[in-house]
């Protein structure tokens, strides 16, 4: 479905090879975007989505980098300066997940999980906000795993409330320049990162497939299921949209009722 919601506008997308990240780039392609960046260590992935989202002559730079890389994004923030001339929209979304309770996870998981869901955020965050010389609108994707202590998810849920907190002071520190800064907390959602789970591997041996691994996990759920990725990424749209521009720091849960 095409519409004119963000026409005109440059965007970026990290994460953008796969999941909610591909999505949330083919939203903001239908959604008329003169230019979109986007950002993930998979170059095939990456590809595979840019050829997509051009398809409706949309200028899509991609670039392949680890999104936890200081020296990377210092090339990237220039390199989308130069071919765009400014950013409207910013999306931080990649993530990666570890699974361990504290006393057995090891320290290299910790440190990888914080270098891409908690310093990919803030050099993301950071870098969008130098480029968005008039004004725009960024969204971080944490999880509910911010707000819910649970066995085992923890470098991930650590790493997610703390995307989540940058967001205030992101909101406040942008709020002169008329940049808005959101989080979305999205519960369970059908994607390739519950492969990096080993529960979740589990489920897919006990039920046959990934699809019934889901409907079981889902089922779970108060409203019955999981999410698709496509409707993370509208919920996304609906906080980068001019509908949402009095909303600055807020958390939007989107988990089926999972926190209730
Ligand atoms: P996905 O695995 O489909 O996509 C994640 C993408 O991020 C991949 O393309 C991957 O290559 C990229 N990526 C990972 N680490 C990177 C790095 N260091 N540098 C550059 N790119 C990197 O997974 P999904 O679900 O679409 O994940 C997107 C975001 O949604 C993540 O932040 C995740 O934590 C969050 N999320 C996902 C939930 C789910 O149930 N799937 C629930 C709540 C939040």
């Amino acid at each position: 479905m095409s519409d004119s919601q963000f026409q005109g506008r440059i965007a970026l997308v990290t994460g953008a090879a796969s999941g909610i990240g591909a999505a949330t780039a083919q939203r903001l392609a239908d959604g008329g975007v003169a230019g979109l960046a986007l950002v993930d260590q998979n170059p095939e992935g990456l590809a595979e989505v840019s050829n997509r989202v051009s398809a409706g002559g949309i200028n899509v730079l991609t670039i392949a980098q680890d999104v936890g890389d200081p020296q990377a994004w210092g090339e990237a923030e220039g390199l989308i300066g130069r071919t765009f001339g400014r950013l409207d929209l910013a999306v931080a979304n990649a993530g990666t997940g570890a699974h361990g309770q504290l006393v057995e996870l090891g320290f290299q998981d910790w440190r990888r999980v914080m270098s891409t869901n908690l310093d990919g955020v803030f050099l993301t965050v950071s870098a969008a906000m130098r480029l968005m010389t008039e004004g725009g609108a960024i969204v971080v994707n944490a999880s509910v795993m911010a707000s819910k202590a649970e066995v085992g998810a923890g470098a991930y849920a650590v790493s997610k409330a703390g995307a989540a907190h940058l967001v205030k002071v992101a909101a406040k520190e942008g709020a002169p320049a008329r940049i808005r800064v959101n989080a979305v907390l999205p519960g369970g959602v059908e994607t390739p990162i519950w492969r990096e789970v080993p529960m979740f591997n589990d489920i897919v041996a006990a039920h046959g497939s990934e699809a019934a691994a889901f409907a079981a996990m889902g089922s779970l759920n108060p409203l019955g299921r999981y999410a698709k990725p496509e409707e993370i990424a509208g919920v996304i749209a609906f906080l980068l949209s001019d509908a949402c521009g009095f909303v600055t720091g807020s958390s939007l849960v989107c988990d089926g009722g999972y926190l209730l």
